[in-house]
């Protein structure tokens, strides 16, 4: 069954204290708020990861991710935090190829499908990220331009590894502009990029493959994002710093 799924993504934002208190802020909203039994996942820095694991507890459908994990297993990296770390603080999810990364940490297609590996041999679940540049979109090739992302880093992957991944669709001239996909620009390429999947892995692991949206997703716009076929959640980057917000974004659906 595909799942519906909102992750929150901090980027580099937030002290220790203001990430305790968004956290918990969070907490005690959906413990009562998510009756919809929509994943949420909170992708701190790494710094935060330990005490985020430790006010999220128990609570239910909530989940600790990462923003990035390392493409090597361990050893001499200076600087660098590799899957099975995240797994041993508690992480389930890790954000992979966020546009940020690969454009100032020149992230390469190559470079993600190492790191997507180590995601899948330590039991964490990718969230892929893909998407076009403004000139891209503009030129019309952007279909082209994402399907190209994916089969360059992903299809090299078994249909039992594919299962497992998590795909987030996000624009960046969408991402921290204010300025959203409409809900057809997303609906047109979350479909586009279900067949892609389909036509590689088969229309049944297309089906149940979560593909979320990102890019300046806000409790004014999900609800109607949202209520596409084939959108199955969001990342979201700015709202996810405010508790209210954010869980506004997850009873969406
Ligand atoms: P935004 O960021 O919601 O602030 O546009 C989304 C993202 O980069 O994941």
């Amino acid at each position: 069954m595909r799942k519906k799924i909102v992750a929150g993504n901090w980027k580099m934002n937030l002290n220790f204290e203001d990430g305790q208190k968004l956290t918990s802020e969070i907490v005690n909203i959906l413990k009562d708020e998510n009756d919809k039994k929509v994943t949420v996942v909170l992708n701190p820095p790494f710094v935060h990861l330990y005490p985020v694991k430790k006010l999220i507890g128990d609570t239910p459908n909530l989940f600790l991710g990462s923003q990035n994990c390392s493409d090597k297993s361990s050893g001499a990296y200076t600087g660098e935090v590799s899957a099975a770390m995240l797994v041993s603080f508690g992480a389930e999810y890790v954000i992979i190829g966020h546009s940020e990364r690969r454009e100032y940490f020149k992230e390469s297609n190559q470079l993600l499908t190492a790191k997507t590996r180590q995601a899948l041999e330590n039991g964490l679940i990718p969230i892929f990220c893909c998407g076009e540049p403004l000139d891209i979109r503009e030129a019309g090739t952007h279909e082209a331009y994402v399907k190209a992302q994916l089969t360059e880093s992903l299809f090299g992957f078994t249909e039992e590894e594919i299962s497992k991944v998590v795909i987030a669709y996000e624009p960046i001239w969408a991402i921290g502009t204010g300025k959203t996909a409409s809900s057809e620009q997303a609906q047109e390429m979350h479909a586009a990029l279900r067949n892609h999947f389909a036509s590689k892995y088969g229309q049944n692991v297309a089906d149940n493959l979560s593909i979320l949206y990102g890019g300046s997703c806000n409790p004014g716009n999900a609800k109607e994002i949202f209520s596409k076929a084939d959108v199955d959640g969001g990342l979201i980057g700015g709202a996810s710093l405010k508790s209210r917000d954010f869980v506004e974004i997850v009873k969406s659906f």
